[in-house]
């Protein structure tokens, strides 16, 4: 909210707005067509953003709200603190009644974590346990929605839970396969079958069906191996139909990582030069390259080099083409208006400066806020979703106008220790812009010791291997020592060791000690 007084010597003159216009339809002295929100977002403008959020009065209780947004039976993280112990900020539990009264509250069934009832289990931090414990908590405490599926036993030894519910929590994703049961003062979990799965939890989406509306049509530009598109496809909306790279090592990845590659066509070149054919009509009928109408969203991790900290050459003439690519985005997406697309790069380009003459982030939100899109700019870090890597990107999410932007995906991992405050920089108005969020999360920071713990020790990582003759191998692992005082042993005469090579003086001391 930027409602403030302004002294009367500030009001110059008198304009006149157009609201919802657009500069070729009025004589008016501004149009507005979106308004600009404190989450770093430019939304469609609707003729309620005219009255401040801080100036609506809202008589409904948290409870009436919730009972708007959620059903009995559907699954939600809520904040334990003061109700239930927890090692975690927030816990999965099924919504089982809203009760109003002297006392309003929202009674709650807990989905334990099966790794902290069971000893030595070797379940993923995402499994739960249905339980018949019911606890009641604050509506302020059910933070949002989380997703839950049953799987069988089976299931899950195998390996079979597909994804996102296989991915440890990541997307607030969980599965269940077994009961809590308590028999002689003891906890037993029992499995849950076809025939007894509790059939008031509304389970999460089914990822091996097709969504209720059609999938939308998806071009991955800079697919490189398709990491970022195999992610968003996992969400259960979206199929690549296209998808452009100019490697061609990048394109054979891509094509082995997708699920059935014919569904996917490939442009192998530049995006410029893709651009270029589509612009003119793809008069030979070149490959891979999709009509205006083909596509629903784009997806571009486009180059992180002509940004990147580690570039000292950024103003290089490479530097910039690299830079440019950026201009495709914005081109492709005024070419082919698609209802969605999400951009990912690094922070630094939302710096100028630092060998960086122009500021690419600022120049691109123009470019697409003019031609009348939505769009949300926000910070994630790998880590807050479960990868064990410290890797902190910028997002711009983009929506057609009259379309619902997607929310900022929710965090399911917390910082690690000693995290800082971390963000885009400041807008002219003073005020931050792309901050990083600390919130609270249904699981703690994985750390890469953590998540590489169950990896059999390979002492310092030598392989023995030979690569001339590569079924040469030695019959026991050389350690580090070993293989330096191997190195010091002469050639010839033919039969030397390193006993002889020591007693030859043919090495220092030193050397052996090496
Ligand atoms: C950051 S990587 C993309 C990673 C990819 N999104 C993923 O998730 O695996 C950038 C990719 O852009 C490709 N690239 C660079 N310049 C390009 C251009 N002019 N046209 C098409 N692809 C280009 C590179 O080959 C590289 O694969």
């Amino acid at each position: 909210c930027t409602t403030s007084r302004v002294s009367e010597d500030e009001v110059l003159c008198k304009v006149s707005v157009a609201w919802n216009g657009s500069p070729t339809q009025t004589e008016a002295d501004f149009f507005i067509r979106q308004t600009y929100r404190s989450d770093n977002s430019f939304v469609t403008f609707k003729e309620e953003h005219k009255l401040c959020e801080h100036l609506v009065v809202d008589t409904t209780t948290p409870l009436q709200k919730l009972a708007k947004l959620y059903k009995i039976g559907d699954t939600v993280l809520v904040n334990p603190k003061g109700c239930f112990e927890s090692n975690f900020g927030l816990e999965p539990c099924e919504i089982v009644g809203f009760v109003q009264g002297r006392i309003n509250f929202v009674r709650v069934r807990r989905l334990l974590r099966r790794w902290e009832i069971e000893d030595d289990t070797p379940a993923r931090p995402n499994e739960l346990v249905y339980t018949d414990d019911m606890v009641n908590i604050d509506a302020d405490d059910v933070y949002r929605r989380c997703f839950v599926r049953f799987y069988s036993q089976s299931e899950v030894r195998n390996k079979e839970v597909p994804g996102p519910y296989c991915r440890d929590g990541t997307g607030d994703m969980f599965y269940i396969a077994t009961r809590l049961v308590r028999l002689d003062d003891k906890n037993h979990l029992r499995e849950i079958d076809q025939t007894s799965r509790p059939q008031s939890l509304i389970q999460g989406f089914d990822p091996t069906q097709p969504p209720p509306l059609p999938y939308l049509r998806g071009l991955d530009m800079f697919c490189g191996g398709g990491n970022f598109g195999r992610g968003l496809e996992e969400g259960g909306a979206i199929r690549f139909t296209h998808a452009v790279d100019m490697a061609p090592n990048a394109i054979a990845t891509y094509y082995a990582n997708t699920e059935d590659p014919k569904t996917t066509q490939f442009f192998c070149g530049s995006v410029d030069d893709m651009l270029i054919k589509a612009l003119n009509g793809n008069v030979k009928g070149t490959l891979g390259i999709p009509l205006p109408g083909d596509i629903d969203l784009v997806a571009a991790g486009s180059p992180c080099v002509g940004y990147s900290i580690l570039n000292p050459n950024k103003d290089s003439s490479q530097g910039l083409k690299n830079q440019s690519l950026i201009a495709d985005v914005a081109s492709i997406i005024d070419f082919y208006r698609p209802k969605y697309a999400l951009l990912e790069n690094v922070l630094t380009m939302a710096q100028k400066g630092k060998g960086r003459s122009h500021d690419s982030l600022s120049q691109l939100i123009c470019c697409i806020v003019g031609m009348g899109y939505q769009l949300q700019v926000y910070v994630m870090d790998a880590w807050s979703f479960g990868s064990p890597q410290g890797r902190s990107r910028l997002f711009v999410s983009v929506a057609a106008p009259g379309f619902e932007l997607p929310p900022r995906p929710h965090c399911s991992h917390s910082h690690p220790d000693g995290t800082s405050d971390r963000g885009l920089g400041t807008m002219a108005n003073g005020k931050p812009f792309g901050e990083r969020l600390f919130v609270d999360t249904p699981f703690n920071f994985v750390s890469a010791g953590e998540a590489t713990a169950h990896l059999p020790d390979i002492a310092d990582g030598h392989t023995g291997h030979c690569s001339q003759y590569p079924d040469h191998r030695p019959s026991k692992h050389a350690g580090e020592l070993l293989r330096r005082h191997m190195n010091i042993i002469p050639f010839s005469p033919p039969g030397m060791n390193f006993i002889k090579t020591w007693k030859n003086r043919n090495v220092t001391v030193w050397e052996a000690a090496a």
